[in-house]
């Protein structure tokens, strides 16, 4: 019998995920499906129970329904916990368990795939919604000197630093700041908030960037965002987001099936169907 596992969100149509889990399936010899679930607005918790009924065994969660999964699941790992979101179910008897791989994503992206190890760098982290709180975990479990959060609304910067401090090796290895206060040169920015989705960009300070910086925007597209062409344009190195797409995919995936799907060669394909 295939096992069943989907992508819900709204909207989903544009969801990159079934192509990915195709091709990890086909790599590993898995039987798996996969498709696209469109939930609506008000309708998570009974799309999620309607899947469980027909026998899924899984599903990812995308946009705008991370922070009703980590609420819906009975039980969380300890990363969606601290995070607050989950975009990875498992499906086990009744129970429902929520995971969060878009840290763990991230990471893997930028230490595997862009060689950039995060010991004992400086580290930027632009923005404080949910896409940041998701990745402050993974990034300290790495051993950076230093995190800065940076946002708009400071105070959204300062609540998210606070509640991360406890997982700090020291208090100076996380702390938060508004735009106009980022001081000095960075060993990696992270861009997490949403500008690049309305093409604008965050206003951080050219100074972040030297050369050997190393520049990522969470989101993804053909051409790059205003955020990377800034950086680029400053000396970073610079990388959008689809490494992430394909690296928490690949997490998910080995959560479900017990085996890690090599993604060399997926994330390539993947780009070249943007
Ligand atoms: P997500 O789940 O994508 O993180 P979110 O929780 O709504 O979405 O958070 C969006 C983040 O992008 C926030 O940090 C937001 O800043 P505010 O907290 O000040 O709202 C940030 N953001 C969105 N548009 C921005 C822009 N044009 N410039 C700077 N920051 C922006």
């Amino acid at each position: 019998m295939t096992d069943k596992y989907c992508v819900i969100g709204n909207p989903i149509a544009h969801s990159r995920s079934p192509g990915i889990h195709a091709a990890f399936a086909a790599q590993t010899g898995q039987d798996i499906a996969y498709e696209r679930v469109l939930a609506p607005p008000d309708g998570f918790a009974a799309t999620v129970r309607g899947l469980i009924a027909q026998g899924y065994r899984g599903a990812n969660v995308t946009v705008p329904f991370k922070l009703e999964a980590a609420a819906l699941a009975d039980r969380l790992e300890e990363r969606a916990r601290l995070a607050g979101a989950v975009n990875t179910l498992r499906f086990e008897g009744d129970e429902i368990v929520g995971d969060n791989t878009d840290g763990p994503g991230l990471v893997a992206d930028i230490v595997r795939n862009a060689g950039v190890p995060l010991k004992d760098k400086r580290v930027l982290l632009l923005g404080a919604g949910g896409a940041a709180r998701g990745v402050v975990l993974p990034i300290l479990q790495h051993g950076p000197a230093a995190i800065v959060i940076a946002n708009r609304t400071r105070a959204t910067a300062d609540e998210l630093a606070a509640h991360f401090a406890g997982a700090a090796a020291h208090p100076e290895q996380i702390s938060s700041c508004g735009f106009e206060e980022i001081d000095g040169a960075f060993d990696v920015v992270i861009n997490a908030t949403s500008a690049s989705l309305s093409n604008a960009m965050p206003p951080v300070p050219a100074s972040a960037f030297c050369q050997g910086t190393l520049a990522l925007d969470m989101m993804y597209g053909k051409a790059p965002s205003p955020f990377m062409e800034f950086a680029a344009s400053h000396g970073a190195t610079v990388r959008d987001g689809l490494g992430m797409l394909v690296e928490q995919a690949a997490e998910a995936f080995a959560i479900w099936r017990g085996v890690r799907p090599q993604t060399a060669t997926i994330l390539e394909q993947t780009r070249q169907q943007l």
